[in-house]
């Protein structure tokens, strides 16, 4: 059975993301969606509300899973007796990163690989932090994200 982990910090889960998972659910039979609970980031939304509103949005595809993870994702892998890692690439500005993510995990962890799913055109713009910025100054996003999610934005800046 082919397995894929698709981590992130999801703060919180966009149509972005949503395409990628959505993607990469076709390609593994089983694809774990996973949220880094990282300490150092001050995020909008607890692990624990990120991990429930992408249950809420991925319930309709049977082979995806969500969990949560904290510390290095090359071991988070190997705990979970998986080889790949998903990343949606945006933009070339985002490469950089990436590469460097992809190979830091690769010398920690030589049996994890990173395949990278380029965002659909539709969404290459789209990212967590500038939709959480839009609602903070009152603005719609339901063009960004699932109404179930935008509902939780507003909640967090009324
Ligand atoms: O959605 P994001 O914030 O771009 O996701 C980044 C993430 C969670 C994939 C990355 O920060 C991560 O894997 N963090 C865990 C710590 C780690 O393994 N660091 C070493 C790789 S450079």
């Amino acid at each position: 059975m082919s397995k894929a982990i698709y981590p992130g910090s999801f703060d919180p889960v966009t149509y972005g993301h949503i395409d990628i998972i959505r993607r990469a659910a076709k390609i593994f039979d089983e694809l774990t969606v996973s949220v880094l609970n990282n300490k150092v980031k001050t995020p909008l939304f607890s692990v624990d509300e990120r991990v429930k509103m992408l249950q809420e949005v991925c319930k309709d595809i049977p082979n995806v899973k969500i969990d949560s993870f904290s510390g290095l994702l090359a071991d988070y892998a190997s705990e979970c007796g998986t080889d790949v890692i998903i990343r949606g690439l945006r933009a070339i500005t985002d490469f950089e990163y990436e590469l460097q993510m992809a190979q830091t995990n690769h010398k920690i962890a030589e049996h994890v690989d990173t395949v990278f799913l380029t965002t659909s055109l539709e969404y290459a713009y789209l990212s967590s932090t500038t939709v959480k910025e839009v609602a903070s100054f009152g603005k719609d996003v339901t063009q960004f994200v699932p109404p179930c999610v935008a509902e939780k934005i507003y909640e967090k800046y009324r």
